[in-house]
């Protein structure tokens, strides 16, 4: 794997790295502590292309490819997680299965404004009593002439609140497990749903996760998203691509954390020297430096595996398994080194703690993403 970045990576590098530093690091600890959605910063994302990054720019995206996506998340999350979240979503979630299915129509109504940044997205797989076997799902999309009428509740929606178009997936035929599932663009403008419980959540608070109610809910027919049947493979190959999206985030709250922890440990004394001149602080920033530049590596092969067409399937979930729970481990060394100060919101050392938690879980547990990895491996080994 060549690891020089092109010209235009290295320009995208650039862009987000200073829009982070003078957009996001100064309003991330109040958007933690209000709760509040970063609407002004997420306008000025759609002004640099950065929510539809590898939409072509024909469909009004940047068009470039994943690896400068994973670049820009990852600079955009070291800034402020909740804004990388929302526009992972909006580029991984709802962008990507619209571009790959979509038809012409389907893309010139909703992926080019969503790219543009002129409307918000959000993905509904996940249900109150369904999230890692998604296709326990209950949600049913039962077909009536032109249209398909939608019932059930989709749960853990980012974006949930501002999103006008959905992404939605559900069985059109309830009878079987997944080959029953289809997939839906469901534009709220016009399909009105309902926005349930909105979540009191531990981390990345200025983004919103709600549930989604669908009663009745009538969606067009033209509005499905390939065929009959396929909404579970989309899903499914959706979330391969999201979890580089959410590696690249985990990865960006990690080198944040990591960041602060040894700025500290250069400013602050014991015993009569600077804490960063103790072997046990040392110890944990070694450890810290080296596992944020092993998840990166990942990220990037996997990243690059699918700008090259290849099966990486298997590559994301490793990226994103390692890369979430290297920031929770990086996050905890990160609050330690600061002490009781660590401890309290006056630093941030707690809120990349708290930040880092939700990579570990959605778009797939860790436990899926072992399950993932574990079977690909093995399909690779027949038994015998
Ligand atoms: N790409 C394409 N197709 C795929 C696929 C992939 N990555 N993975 C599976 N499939 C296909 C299989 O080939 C199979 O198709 P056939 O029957 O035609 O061969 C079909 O899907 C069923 O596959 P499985 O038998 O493997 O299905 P399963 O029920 O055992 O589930 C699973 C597999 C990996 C556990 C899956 O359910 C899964 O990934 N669960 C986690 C879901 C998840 O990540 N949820 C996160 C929600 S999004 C979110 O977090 C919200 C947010 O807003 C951030």
């Amino acid at each position: 794997m060549d690891l020089a970045l092109t010209e235009v990576q290295q320009m995208i590098l650039e862009t987000a790295r200073s829009f982070a530093e003078k957009e996001l690091l100064p309003i991330a600890h109040q958007t933690d502590k209000l709760g509040q959605f970063p609407q002004a910063q997420v306008r000025l994302l759609a002004d640099l292309g950065f929510l539809g990054i590898a939409v072509p720019e024909a469909w009004g995206g940047a068009g470039l490819d994943n690896l400068s996506y994973a670049i820009a998340m990852e600079e955009i999350s070291a800034g402020c997680a909740s804004t990388g979240v929302i526009m992972s979503v909006n580029n991984s979630l709802v962008c990507d299965p619209i571009g790959r299915y979509g038809n012409d129509e389907q893309k010139r109504s909703f992926l080019k404004p969503l790219a543009q940044g002129k409307v918000l997205g959000c993905f509904a797989l996940s249900e109150p009593g369904s999230g890692s076997d998604a296709a326990g799902m209950r949600t049913t999309a039962i077909r009536d002439g032109d249209h398909y009428i939608i019932n059930g509740t989709k749960n853990w929606i980012t974006n949930g609140k501002e999103a006008d178009i959905c992404v939605l997936i559900a069985h059109s035929d309830p009878k079987e497990r997944h080959k029953g599932i289809s997939a839906f663009i469901v534009d709220r403008r016009v399909s009105a749903y309902g926005i349930g419980k909105v979540e009191d959540k531990l981390g990345i608070k200025g983004s919103s996760t709600t549930s989604l109610v669908f009663e009745d809910c009538r969606v067009p027919v033209a509005n499905r998203l390939g065929q009959e049947g396929d909404g579970f493979r989309i899903a499914m190959s959706t979330l391969d691509g999201g979890r580089i999206g959410i590696a690249s985030q985990a990865l960006g709250i990690a080198r944040a954390a990591y960041r602060e922890a040894l700025v500290y440990s250069r400013e602050r004394q014991a015993f009569g020297k600077y804490i960063g001149d103790f072997g046990a602080i040392q110890e944990m920033l070694a450890d810290m430096a080296t596992e944020i530049d092993a998840a990166r590596l990942l990220i990037w092969k996997a990243a690059v595996a699918k700008d090259a067409k290849e099966k990486y399937g298997k590559l994301s979930a490793m990226a994103k398994l390692y890369a979430s729970e290297m920031a929770a481990r990086v996050c905890t060394k990160a609050l330690q080194i600061h002490g009781g100060y660590g401890y309290v919101k006056e630093y941030n050392a707690e809120r990349h703690l708290r930040d880092a938690r939700i990579t570990e879980i959605y778009e797939g547990t860790s436990e899926i993403q072992r399950l993932v990895i574990a079977r690909e491996t093995l399909m690779q080994y027949p038994i015998g």
